[in-house]
């Protein structure tokens, strides 16, 4: 989970070599695709008066770091993460060629199924190596980080097969699906959430919703565009510096998803509150939170801690 330092001198690099990148626009594309509206109320800066419920983030946290788990104890819901005794795992997920990793599961008593997905050890080589090339999102006008794309594409057969399989017989009554993850784990629990949304967003019983930590943003204002008409109820946490969800860079045509929340508490294991955190605007790159932090304060080791916790515990590697 630990960023090699020499990430920040990638990005410095990366920026000082971008003061010529065209800027990106600042109004979202209408990409070129049926997107079920789950809100009428797209076209603008809105948040849809998001709400942020810290001991609700506190479980999603406690989902997204179970997923970095031996693949047998969140299984069995016996890793140190497994604090919520209603929850059935019914499948893990790795995909060897990018070494992304998840589960899926559901607790029939909240009516929840979710897919929790991990960082990786190497998330500067992500960021670094794939020289930040861009994908089209199926068959849109979006674009997509190719590398987060090929990683969400390692997976999704087995995770959608799982979502399925849930709905079908363990839990018919399952109402939101919610996806959740930390650093690599979050833009693949982003490329999840939409692709799920686009799939079950006709269908009024489940509603898709995405909680993330430390995102890096995954595709460019015409993917963000998309992701806010067929997923508006999410969130994406960055702690204070974190310099993750600063990359890559805008100047290199990326563009947030909504929503964030800026949590600045210190950079001790003490949870948000009140007065360290701010739901930020429903436009993906709010100026007043993260975005303000200047280039040469962005931090590597406020990546590590969200929701006032680390991942003392779980560090399962093949
Ligand atoms: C967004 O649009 C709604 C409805 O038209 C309006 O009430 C709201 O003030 C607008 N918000 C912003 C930030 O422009
Ligand atoms: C947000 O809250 C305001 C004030 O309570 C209300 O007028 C508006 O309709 C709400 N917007 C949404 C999208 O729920
Ligand atoms: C899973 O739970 C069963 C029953 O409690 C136990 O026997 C087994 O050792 C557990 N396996 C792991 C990998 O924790
Ligand atoms: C998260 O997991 C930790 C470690 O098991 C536990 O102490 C804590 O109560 C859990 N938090 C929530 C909100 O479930
Ligand atoms: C994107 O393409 C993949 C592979 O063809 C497909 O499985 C998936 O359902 C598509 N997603 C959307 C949202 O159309
Ligand atoms: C959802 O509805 C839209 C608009 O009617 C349609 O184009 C799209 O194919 C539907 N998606 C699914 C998965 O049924």
């Amino acid at each position: 989970m630990m960023l090699a330092a020499n990430l920040v001198v990638v990005v410095v690099l990366a920026a000082a070599l971008c003061c010529c990148c065209t800027a990106t626009a600042t109004t979202a594309l209408v990409a070129d695709v049926a997107v079920p509206a789950r809100s009428s109320n797209n076209n603008n800066n809105s948040n849809h008066n998001i709400t942020f419920d810290v001991k609700f983030h506190q479980r999603m946290m406690n989902y997204t770091w179970s997923s970095f788990c031996d693949p047998a104890v969140i299984m069995n819901n016996t890793c140190a993460f497994c604090s919520d005794p209603d929850f059935h795992a019914v499948g893990t997920l790795h995909d060897s060629v990018t070494e992304a990793y998840g589960y899926v599961g559901y607790n029939a008593k909240q009516g929840w199924i979710i897919l929790g997905f991990r960082g990786s050890s190497n998330l500067d080589n992500w960021l670094a190596d794939f020289d930040f090339i861009k994908v089209k999102y199926n068959d849109t006008d979006a674009k997509v980080h190719a590398g987060f794309f090929a990683a969400w594409s390692g997976v999704r057969a087995a995770a959608t097969g799982h979502v399925a399989n849930i709905l079908a017989s363990k839990c018919p009554h399952c109402s939101r699906i919610i996806t959740t993850g930390h650093s690599l784990g979050s833009a693949i629990s982003g490329l999840a959430s939409l692709d799920l949304a686009l799939e079950y967003g006709n269908n009024s019983k489940v509603a898709v919703e995405m909680h993330n930590f430390g995102m890096p943003r995954v595709g460019d204002a015409a993917f963000a565009s998309i992701f806010k008409r067929a997923v508006p109820y999410s969130t994406r946490v960055v702690h204070r510096n974190d310099i993750v969800p600063h990359l890559p860079l805008q100047g290199m045509g990326f563009h947030h998803v909504a929503t964030e929340v800026w949590d600045q508490s210190p950079q001790t294991e003490s949870p948000p509150n009140a007065q360290t955190y701010k739901v930020c605007d429903g436009s993906g790159e709010d100026p007043t939170c993260s975005d303000s932090v200047p280039i040469l304060e962005w931090h590597p080791k406020d990546h590590d801690y969200y929701m006032g916790t680390t991942n003392h515990y779980c560090h399962y590697d093949h």
